[in-house]
């Protein structure tokens, strides 16, 4: 019989790797407090028309890469229905944003999840099928200051603060701004009527996008196209003077914050909501998928969901690309060794001398793992050899527990990495273990 293994594009996460994403999260999560954001929890599945509507019926994401299917009724009250996994969750958030009427209390949501996405989409070092964001957003009505540019460069500025914390080193924030649904109209136009004479030249995905959502030629990542693209029109040249105006006001309170970015004409982004200001921060270690995350300004998102205004920016990270991002710096390399190993040393023979040293064994890993310490616990059914080499696998030091140690109060202990052995007074143990 074939073994079962894990989808084509998903994977486990195992120790000690997965030390390192719980380290990641904790320090969002710390960040995220100090900017007064709070978690939001939505579901994994949603109804498609969320993503159809949100993310844009002509974009990769929903034309392509989303895992739905048809949800049958299982009772006469329900109604069988288009279900879908999330292919990313800023749709998610402002539908429950409408839902929960959190308009009505006129203050800022600042929200922020942490959670699985799922995208059918080519896998490859940076890209599976089920991967992991890190996301914030943040929306409310005008009144509350969600146009102000203030909360772009606020995000874009946390974000800088995150990756620094995380110890992630060259990262490069790309900014430009796609303007407010009237510039890109004009701008659409524009670039339609510049492609008319080239995109015969151009690949068959150019030449769909073309005609259904010019913007997304502008992602087209085939080599022979980029000469083209190059010479079409820039949103720049079509900003209206708010537009510019905001934009600049965003740039300007970077400037000031010392926030270093690269203006990027072409950073349309892949999805249909959003307007002013985009971004994207690259990492040069990454390859191919160098983005570590994306984001942006959506000012009609929650009208276009039959919300009320609700103008908002977030961004999501690629979870699985800071991880990789990490591992490829030394210094980030997760703990992998336990502080110590407590082997009780016993008689495998006389079960009742066992259990003893067994039980005052458990009572000391007990009083060192309460006083924070990182411990294995053995078994004294093995023998010392098997204890040693069992610990020199998985801790720092062992220590040594039997019936001598047990009356004087006394323990072994040994460091792997010098090879030295020390009598230590049970009362200084923890000290000496954390050392
Ligand atoms: P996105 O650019 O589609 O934006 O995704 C954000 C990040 O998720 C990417 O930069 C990348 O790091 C990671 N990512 C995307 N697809 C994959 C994949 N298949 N495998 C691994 N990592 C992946 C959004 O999702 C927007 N919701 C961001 C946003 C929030 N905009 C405003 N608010």
């Amino acid at each position: 019989m074939s073994t079962l293994k894990a989808v084509r594009g998903t994977r486990d996460l195992l120790p000690p790797e997965t030390a390192l994403w719980n380290r990641i999260e904790a320090t969002a999560r710390a960040v995220f407090a100090r900017y007064n954001f709070g978690e939001i929890r939505t579901p994994v599945f949603e109804d498609t028309a969320l993503f159809a509507r949100g993310v844009g019926e002509e974009t990769d994401i929903v034309s392509k890469e989303m895992y739905t299917w048809e949800d049958r009724a299982r009772a006469q009250s329900e109604k069988s229905q288009s279900l879908t996994l999330r292919p990313e969750n800023t749709a998610g958030v402002v539908r429950a944003y409408i839902e929960h009427q959190l308009g009505e209390t006129g203050q800022l949501q600042k929200l922020y999840y942490i959670g699985p996405q799922f995208r059918r989409e080519r896998p490859q070092k940076g890209r599976y099928r089920q991967f992991y964001q890190i996301g914030a957003e943040v929306l409310g009505p005008p009144s509350a200051g969600s146009e102000s540019p203030l909360r772009d460069a606020e995000v874009l500025e946390m974000l800088a603060t995150l990756l620094d914390e995380l110890g992630i080193a060259g990262w490069t924030l790309h900014l430009n701004s796609v303007g407010s649904s009237a510039d890109r109209a004009r701008y659409n136009e524009a670039l339609r009527a510049a492609l008319v004479p080239v995109v015969g030249q151009m690949c068959a995905d150019c030449q769909r996008r073309a005609v259904t959502n010019p913007l997304r030629v502008l992602d087209c990542k085939v080599p022979a196209d980029q000469p083209i693209i190059e010479t079409l029109p820039v949103i720049a040249d079509f900003l209206d003077e708010n537009s510019q105006a905001h934009f600049a006001a965003v740039t300007a309170a970077l400037d000031a914050a010392g926030v270093p970015y690269t203006l990027n004409h072409r950073l349309v982004r892949g999805l249909d909501y959003y307007t002013r200001t985009t971004f994207e921060f690259t990492h040069g270690g990454l390859g191919a998928q160098n983005a570590l995350l994306g984001g942006g300004r959506y000012d009609g998102l929650s009208e276009m969901l039959g919300g009320p205004k609700a103008p908002g920016i977030g961004f999501a990270i690629g979870l699985d690309r800071l991880v990789l991002t990490l591992l490829a710096q030394e210094s980030a390399a997760p703990q992998v060794l336990a502080d110590a190993f407590v082997a009780p040393l016993g008689d495998a023979k006389d079960k009742t001398k066992l259990a003893r040293i067994n039980a005052a064994a458990l009572v000391l890993a007990r009083e060192l793992r309460h006083q924070g310490l990182w411990i294995e616990l053995g078994d004294g059914g093995f023998r010392l050899k098997k204890s040693f080499e069992t610990a020199d696998k998985t801790a720092r030091r062992i220590v040594i527990l039997g019936e001598d140690e047990l009356q004087s109060g006394i323990l072994t202990v040994k460091t792997f990495s010098t090879g030295i052995q020390t009598k230590v007074p049970r009362a200084e143990l923890a000290v000496f273990l954390s050392n």
